[in-house]
């Protein structure tokens, strides 16, 4: 990369940061229909900023859900072709009361960007931006091929992507997809993550009574639904951790010996990550290490439950109905499909005749292992290794990025996710941030990796 983009990258740097505050400041929240016009906002924003960045094939294309964004700035047919993904939806803020600054007013606190989105995925999305308006403004062109697919629908599992992408197979034609939406190994140990789990998730309502009832004249003799959602979930896993549904493990690949001993020579400590977490004490499947249980092993997570009287003080009541929202990460090679059907066929045994159920089943995501090769993966090695001065190391991931699949089974071409992120960034949580180091030195990663390819 020569001299002129760094000075260019240096010059610029404030303006950058504000500009991804105005990109942060849109409350593109993809799961809430009351910001429908909020994301269609933030897409044409995203098309106005490209446009002044230079990239004149751009496309926005409407779809049942929100906007995808499609760019392209071809340079030359004998030169690779990359795809670039990333996406401009993020997840609701709620609750808003544990916010230290508020989620769509971004501020930079303690050399960290706070709001929602600042790390997944607009900031390290932007940081790409960046990098390729750099080379435009500095040479008038890109050293390679570059095509852009940025949608508005990650945080809701892709549905109008997945089939876009099949529909478009020819357009979306590349040698390698790079996508920034995950993290880093470790502060300072730069990575390039090569596989990600799936998905698939689930919402049960328990039916007893047909209306509230008062617990002293009925309770004992109706079925309450709270108390046999309590047992159903509590069928979902043995006394060793596992999850207790039959066949569930059926697919699941072993880790090979090569990645085990990889993984432990990797730096960890069950003590740092604990602290991160703030629970009191770590507990798994039997017989696997931290690292094997979030990056290698399904699991079956309740993720959240309603019902009954929930209010201040007591009232004794035997409820109509209970809820239960709850989804498992998948490996290689299950199938969310199967899972579907595994866990459906368990709720029919574990649920007694006493109460009726309804089960809806939300959109999920393929497990995937992208690989350690090729030649995005080497220009993503030397970029990460120029900017943070140390090789980057191969890791696994525990979050889902459902379009990971489909590139590679519709596109049959390799990803490479090189996370600009950390860990402790509270994705989806409150106090979201993306430490500014991450930001600029992300850039600088980016620039060097359309220069390497
Ligand atoms: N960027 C994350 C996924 C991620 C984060 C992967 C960190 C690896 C490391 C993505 O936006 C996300 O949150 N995905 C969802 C899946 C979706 C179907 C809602 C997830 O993993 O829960
Ligand atoms: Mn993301
Ligand atoms: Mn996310």
């Amino acid at each position: 990369m020569s001299t002129k983009i760094e000075a260019y990258l240096e010059e610029n740097s404030e303006r950058f940061l504000e500009e991804l505050f105005s990109f942060l400041r849109i409350p593109s929240i993809s799961t809430n229909s009351e910001n429908k016009s909020d994301v269609n906002r933030c897409a044409q924003w995203l098309f106005d900023h490209l446009k002044g960045i230079a990239i004149s094939e751009l496309e926005i294309h409407e779809t049942a859900g929100h906007p995808i964004l499609y760019a392209e700035y071809l340079v030359d047919e004998n030169k690779p072709t990359i795809l670039l993904y990333g996406h401009y939806d993020v997840q609701p803020p709620e609750p808003l009361e544990l916010w230290d600054s508020p989620p769509f007013e971004p501020e930079v606190r303690d050399g960290k960007i706070f709001a929602r989105g600042a790390t997944d995925d607009k900031g390290q999305l932007f940081a790409h931006l960046k990098a390729i308006e750099a080379h435009l403004a500095v040479n008038g062109t890109l050293p390679v091929n570059v095509k852009m697919l940025i949608e508005g629908e990650e945080e809701v599992g892709s549905p109008s992507l997945e089939p876009w992408i099949v529909d478009n197979k020819e357009k979306l034609s590349c040698d390698a997809v790079i996508i920034s939406d995950s993290s880093m190994y470790a502060p300072g140990i730069p990575s390039i993550m090569y596989g990600l789990r799936g998905l698939a998730y689930f919402e049960i309502e328990l039916h007893g009574p047909s209306h509230d009832l008062h617990s002293g004249l009925y309770g004992g003799a109706v079925p309450n639904p709270i108390n046999i959602l309590a047992s159903v979930i509590a069928s979902f896993h043995d006394s060793e951790g596992r999850i207790a549904i039959e066949g569930f493990y059926d697919n699941v690949r072993e880790l090979s010996t090569a990645e085990q001993d990889e993984w432990a020579r990797l730096p960890f400590a069950d003590d740092a990550f604990l602290r991160e977490t703030g629970a009191k004490g770590l507990e798994g499947e039997t017989g696997f290490s931290t690292l094997e249980r979030v990056w290698a092993r399904p699991t079956l997570d309740c993720n959240g439950i309603i019902g009954g009287f929930t209010g201040d003080g007591a009232k004794t009541v035997l409820p109509a109905k209970a809820k239960a929202k709850f989804s498992c990460r998948l490996v290689p090679d299950q199938d969310p499909k199967i899972i579907e059907d595994l866990v459906l066929a368990h709720l029919a045994k574990v649920c007694p005749s006493s109460v009726r159920y309804e089960v809806e089943l939300h959109h999920g995501g393929k497990p995937v292992i992208t690989g350690k090769e090729g030649i995005a993966v080497d220009a993503a090695k030397k970029a990460l290794s120029k900017s943070w001065g140390s090789e980057p190391v191969f890791i696994r991931g525990g979050g889902s990025i459902p379009v990971v699949a489909t590139f590679c089974e519709v596109l049959e071409v390799p990803t490479v996710l090189m996370g600009l992120g950390l860990n402790d960034d509270r994705l989806h949580s409150p106090n979201e941030k993306f430490d500014l180091e991450n930001f600029y030195k992300g850039i600088h990663t980016s620039a060097y990796f359309w220069t390497e390819i």
